[in-house]
């Protein structure tokens, strides 16, 4: 509990009222007086946080050695007169021309081996020893000129590390992952065991011999791609460290984080691995503009981002009030959907709300992305609805530092996303996010939230505990799942789960090697569908993508496939197992097959949604550590939606929650 004479201090970024609001700010793209009138605009809309200088090095460093702060010592006096705090950028991502004309070698190499150039941004490899020095060098210059100056509240570590190429096959990158694969396997003898190297005639005499998988006549050795993901991810983590320890020795009492890219479609990096090395979590997110379940996306990259947080409150660095202009038809965001967008990162965690970016240019690449001041200024309905969430925000201040509540764990892996999908497998078509998404979509549908949780984090209190797609495991994960069960959680297993360890060797004497006991079955082989293809199954339901043969050794059957040859065979299977039970399923349900299984997973493990409310309505909520707590209601329907087993006081409008959230609107209750 927390104890009222001592309470817990707002982080420096989250100072004002409410919550944290505000975006990427990039005043150097404009004259004074528009810098003048950015002040009045902030004030109004009630902007308290943003991220400066992002890409401003090569006005901050016109040429080598020669430096220019004055217009941003003008710029974070000024902000800091207004009452705004700034997270400070490296200004690392974009180096200027001058460097790269001196240091060519600094640059991205592909796969293919091209040198990728100059003339838009992230032109740099993270491996890069000279680049890692002028980036410090910078780093260094900023800390220093700013550690006392008041509006200075966090780092922004250089931006969306991995944005555009986030594998590098040049020389310097070749080097670096020899000694990264030397670190890890102490002697070359270890590697070829874990690679398999006897394989095809790849055995290695030396570290010396290896290079990264890049262009080759067919498939690369398995294992060589993991550790080249591992490594990928890693390096970029470890030019981000370069730059902390730098941050750290000039300002160690200020808080430090980089942007992130949880989503769908980003699969990189693996963020878990990141996350202690951020002080705060904080994410960047776009929608599909041409997905029709956008929202729910968006949760699902809020729930991760969550995860990854490890249930700490989390920063929303970078969303769009409109519309994007890097896909291929940019639509802007429909009236309202910009403020539910924004509270939905809220309800699942967020406490900052934050933009890509401040005002719009008229200049550049991305002179057609929506900002918070778009070209046509003040009278817009963007800029209407930046004031009305600055508002919202505001009043949401007994929200911050809260956590959201979740009895049910989805394991999420960044290794097993990348195993799971490199090719010569059995199917092309078992992509690792299909069916855990749809289970969170399933759940998000009925108002019940989902924690993401990595193989290696502890299940305690979860009553279901789902793992999808866990193609590759370690024995330590496998039996922390089954110890889940043990203790009472409803578990679930989906197929090609637990097949091979954390070197990509399979588990030999029956599928799923690692959770054959604890499921009670033994699968004998895969029968992977075609594409467009489907079963029946014996509960009048389909199943897609996949079948095998699955005998029973333990569990009782609960469906099975009913077509030549799997006939009879197993599709989805119980075992009891110490207080909780164990299910597998062995194939990709229709629709309602899904709903059918959450039904049944969920009865088990009697979990209740937050509320009862009209279809439509996304609903979680946030506990505060002295019990207090806040139901979130999101009305995405065109019709005002009811919300029942809620009453309070809802923070939006001051006034006692009627139980009717208007059509496309939100309301937070504080509970009573
Ligand atoms: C990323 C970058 C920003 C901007 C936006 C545009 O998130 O970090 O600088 O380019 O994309 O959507």
């Amino acid at each position: 509990m927390p104890d009222p004479e001592h309470p817990v201090p707002s982080p420096a970024w989250n100072s004002g009222p409410g919550l944290a609001f505000g975006g990427d700010y990039n005043p150097e793209q404009w004259p004074a007086d528009v810098r003048l009138e950015d002040l009045s605009l902030m004030k109004e809309a009630g902007v308290n946080l943003l991220s400066v200088g992002i890409f401003s090095w090569a006005l901050l460093e016109p040429r080598e050695g020669e430096y220019d702060f004055a217009w941003l010592d003008e710029v974070l006096d000024n902000l800091a007169g207004a009452g705004i705090r700034v997270a400070l950028a490296t200004a690392t991502a974009a180096p200027p021309a001058w460097l790269v004309r001196k240091h060519p070698e600094v640059l991205p190499v592909t796969a293919e081996g091209t040198v990728l150039e100059r003339g838009s941004r992230r032109h740099y490899s993270p491996s890069s020893a000279v680049y890692r020095r002028y980036a410090a060098g910078i780093t260094r210059k900023l800390a220093e000129r700013y550690k006392d100056h008041p509006s200075l509240a966090l780092w922004h570590v250089d931006n969306e590390l991995g944005c555009h190429v986030s594998e590098f096959y040049g020389p310097e990158d070749a080097a670096a992952f020899r000694r990264w694969l030397e670190r890890r396997y102490g002697s070359i003898e270890t590697l070829n065991e874990a690679w398999g190297t006897a394989f095809w005639s790849q055995h290695y005499a030396s570290f010396e011999e290896i290079i990264p998988p890049g262009a080759a006549p067919t498939t690369l050795n398995p294992t060589q791609r993991l550790d080249f993901q591992r490594f990928s991810s890693w390096v970029l983590l470890d030019y981000y460290r370069s730059l902390l320890q730098v941050i750290r020795e000039v300002t160690p009492d200020v808080p430090a984080t980089t942007n992130l890219m949880v989503s769908s479609g980003t699969k990189s990096m693996d963020y878990f691995d990141w996350a202690n090395d951020l002080d705060v979590i904080a994410n960047d997110h776009y929608l599909a503009a041409a997905d029709p379940e956008r929202h729910i996306e968006l949760a699902f990259s809020a729930d991760l981002t969550r995860g990854i947080a490890g249930g700490e409150p989390w920063i929303l660095m970078e969303h769009s009030t409109s519309a994007v202009n890097w896909q291929p038809r940019n639509r802007p965001k429909m009236p309202g959907e910009m403020i539910r967008n924004s509270l939905a990162h809220v309800a699942r965690g967020a406490d900052a709300v934050m933009f890509f970016q401040w005002r719009q240019s008229y200049a550049g690449a991305e002179k057609f992305h929506s900002a918070m001041v778009p070209h046509g200024g003040r009278e817009t309905r963007v800029w209407r609805e930046v004031v009305e969430l600055g508002a919202a925000l505001r009043s949401l201040g007994p929200v911050r530092g809260t956590r959201v509540q979740s009895r049910v764990a989805i394991v999420f892996d960044y290794e097993a996303w990348w195993a799971s999908e490199l090719d010569s497998h059995p199917s092309e078509d078992v992509r690792y996010l299909d069916l855990l998404r749809a289970l969170h979509r399933s759940l998000y549908l009925r108002g019940i939230t989902v924690d993401f949780v990595h193989p290696s984090a502890p299940l305690d209190g979860y009553g279901l505990v789902l793992v999808c797609t866990l193609y590759n495991v370690t024995d330590a994960s496998a039996g922390a799942i089954a110890l889940a069960a043990e203790a009472g959680a409803t578990v679930l297993v989906t197929y090609f789960s637990g097949i091979v360890d954390e070197n990509d060797h399979i588990r030999l004497g029956g599928y799923p090697g690692a959770f054959r006991e604890l499921l009670g079955i033994s699968v004998e082989e895969f029968h992977p569908l075609l594409a467009g293809e489907s079963v029946k199954l014996n509960d009048g339901g389909t199943g897609s993508v996949w079948s095998e043969h699955v005998h029973l050794a333990g569990a009782e059957a609960l469906n099975t496939f009913t077509e030549f040859p799997l006939e009879g065979v197993p599709s989805l299977t119980r075992r009891a197992v110490g207080q909780g039970a164990a299910y597998y399923l062995a194939t990709f349900p229709d629709r309602d097959g899904i709903e059918r299984l959450v039904d049944r997973l969920l009865a088990e493990s009697a979990i209740e949604p937050v509320a009862d409310a009209d279809f439509g309505v996304e609903l979680t909520r946030r506990r505060a550590a002295d019990g207090s707590s806040f139901v979130f209601a999101i009305n995405h329907s065109g019709a005002d939606a009811s919300v029942r087993r809620v009453a309070g006081t809802e923070l939006l409008s001051g006034a006692p929650f009627t139980g009717t959230v208007s059509a496309g609107r939100v309301a937070v209750i504080a509970e009573q």
